[in-house]
């Protein structure tokens, strides 16, 4: 009854239409068009919808969706989330409807200020209308078992968040960052992944580097041109880029970050490793990068983690 992996986000966003060209014509997601209600439905793969845009004046994350590979799964989780206290409650058809899946529960992150969606059954749409990249090589995401990529969450409750992860949604730890970033200051970030094993579905730090829910969320292309073509659509297009190229010594991602239309960031990669429980052992490295990810002055407090 173990989550499989991370398999969308729903994003409240105040210009729908700013998200959907930065994810088309600079990501090289596939953009859907606005709905009635002014959502817009952004695609990574076969998948029918990865990230939903939904219009609201937080820009910030609403929802992350987990998903489990069958409905016993899923209900067999949700039990034990009831069992082990939670609130959990079970989303409706209009909401299912909207994010493309069969079944639905919602739990509150703790201290992060946003949902948890456990869901089974994604609209799959590979076999009649394939994926179309928005830009790049054409090569696509690296997505499938692995999930649709990775997100930090800044949380009002380190310990706590940890506990959650760990101890309820018994996500596995991959390992931990701890660094000195001033004399008198060090930051801890725990990093955590779901059974199908791309290094981390999500971190969380000791020191919030945001006043967002979310310092940045994680795409991983298939291909390592794709990072260095999409950094030139950003700079070319006038994005801020956050952090520059550069490589972390956990999940060894090669990636940059840029601003979004939202304020957080978006680590764009190539190479992260998929973790073998049987052979893993944690660690604590002493460094977020091994090199590169210069942070860029101006945008100096957006460093995300
Ligand atoms: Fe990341």
């Amino acid at each position: 009854m173990d989550i499989e992996n991370l398999g969308y986000w729903v994003l409240g966003v105040a210009d729908v239409k700013a998200w959907a060209s930065f994810a088309h014509e600079v990501v090289g997601m596939q953009a859907g068009s606005v709905e009635a209600d002014g959502s817009l439905a952004l695609r990574a793969d076969g998948y029918r919808q990865r990230i939903l845009l939904l219009p609201h004046a937080d820009d910030d994350i609403l929802e992350v969706g987990w998903e489990f590979a069958t409905p016993n799964e899923l209900t067999a989780f949700i039990t034990r989330l009831k069992a082990a206290g939670v609130a959990v409650e079970e989303a409706g058809e209009q909401a299912r409807k909207q994010r493309r899946v069969r079944r639905l529960f919602w739990c509150a992150d703790p201290a992060g200020g946003f949902r948890h969606g456990f869901y089974y059954g994604a609209d799959l749409a590979a076999d009649y209308e394939p994926f179309r990249p928005g830009a790049g090589t054409g090569a696509g995401f690296e997505t499938g078992p692995l999930g649709l990529g990775h997100f930090v969450a800044i949380t009002k409750d380190y310990e706590a968040s940890v506990a959650f992860y760990r101890d309820v949604l018994q996500l596995r730890v991959s390992d931990f960052i701890r660094e000195k970033v001033a004399p008198d200051k060090e930051i801890e970030l725990t990093f955590f992944h779901t059974r199908t094993g791309r290094h981390h579905s999500l971190a969380v730090g000791s020191v919030a580097s945001s006043s967002k829910r979310t310092s940045h969320l994680m795409l991983q292309y298939k291909r390592m041109d794709d990072v260095g073509l999409a950094y030139d659509r950003c700079v070319r297009a006038g994005h801020t880029i956050v952090m520059a190229l550069g490589h972390h010594p956990n999940d060894r991602m090669f990636s940059f970050y840029v601003k979004t239309p939202s304020g957080f960031a978006l680590e764009l990669g190539y190479g992260g490793i998929v973790i073998d429980d049987a052979q893993w052992s944690i660690v604590t490295h002493p460094k977020r990068s091994d090199w590169g990810h210069e942070l860029f002055p101006r945008d100096a407090a957006l460093r995300p983690a």
